[in-house]
């Protein structure tokens, strides 16, 4: 396997996070960067979420690579080079290895080292596919290296990670998925609008996985900015914003409490919120009309009977 490590995706990575971390806690209205929740155990409890019954869409996506793969394959058609954005586990693109033929697979995650681990044992498994992996933060800027065949690129996105994104961000990306896609296409999962009741229970689940994840953020920063964030002051909390169509989570202060780090402080309140992520809920037309604007002019769409979840193909 061949780590691909881009000067500049050093250099941004120490300096430019603790900054970007300092900024987001000393506003006003404190937040992180959802990024920072996929340290080695963040991704591992992550996966573990996919396992709960309650977060439907992994299932939900699974299901419907499955019902319509012969449609999806022949949407797309064999060959070129895959790129899987936020690989994670490489599991949803090794299960289109056999049916897209991928003369090669790039795997790009922000979690460097857990996506290694995950491409050296998919190397073992598919010798004729050549794999390579960068560890990469294309939240700001999506660069495909030009070493990668210039071949047709179809790009992979699942998991609804695109309603992570405030429209413009979203906007951005997808605009720079179609520039660099060499008259290929994208793959892309995204989560449909649902009752709050289903929407609550995947992000706040009885055996608090999601609790637990959200709050090892708090971890993560440590580590980045030597900061003495305490996980035990705080509480996973979820909201539903009908007005914006998505879920957004926080972490709530659960007392009166001061967190230092080196240079500057920030105090919270009891009941103040650190916001850690959006994840929007598009509907069919909401979905399409964003990929147009990127510059996708056509889209194929497969979704679940019960309209929890669409896949769709955009060129
Ligand atoms: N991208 C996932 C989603 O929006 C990530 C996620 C699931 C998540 N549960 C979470 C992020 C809880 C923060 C907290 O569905």
């Amino acid at each position: 396997m061949q780590t691909l490590s881009t000067l500049e995706v050093t250099v941004t990575t120490k300096k430019g996070f603790a900054h970007e971390i300092e900024v987001g806690l000393l506003a006003q209205s404190a937040s992180i960067s959802p990024k920072f929740l996929y340290d080695p155990l963040g991704s591992h409890l992550f996966t573990a979420i996919t396992l709960l019954p309650e977060y439907y869409p992994t299932n939900t996506e699974k299901n419907i690579f499955s019902q319509h793969q012969a449609e999806i394959t022949n949407a797309i058609g064999v060959g070129g080079t895959l790129i899987d954005l936020g690989a994670g586990n490489c599991q949803k693109a090794e299960s289109f290895f056999n049916s897209l033929k991928p003369l090669s697979y790039l795997a790009i995650d922000f979690s460097a080292e857990y996506l290694e681990e995950a491409v050296k044992k998919l190397e073992g498994k598919y010798p004729h596919i050549l794999m390579q992996c960068i560890g990469m933060d294309f939240s700001k800027q999506l660069l495909i290296p030009s070493a990668i065949a210039t071949s047709k690129r179809i790009f992979f996105y699942p998991g609804s990670s695109i309603g992570n994104f405030l429209r413009p961000e979203a906007l951005h990306l997808l605009s720079q998925i179609k520039s660099q896609g060499n008259a290929g296409g994208l793959l892309i999962g995204v989560d449909l609008m649902k009752e709050d009741s289903v929407l609550m229970a995947a992000y706040d689940d009885p055996l608090k996985v999601t609790a637990a994840f959200n709050l090892n953020i708090l971890r993560s920063i440590n580590l980045h900015l030597n900061s003495d964030f305490r996980v035990e002051q705080f509480r996973h909390r979820v909201k539903i914003n009908h007005a914006e169509n998505r879920v957004e989570l926080y972490l709530e202060a659960l007392e009166d409490l001061t967190v230092t780090w080196p240079g500057n402080s920030r105090e919270f309140k009891k009941g103040e919120l650190i916001h850690t992520e959006n994840s929007h809920k598009y509907t069919i037309e909401s979905i399409q009309q964003l990929l147009n604007d990127a510059g996708f002019e056509k889209t194929q769409i497969w979704t679940d009977p019960k309209n929890y979840f669409a896949v769709i193909y955009a060129q």
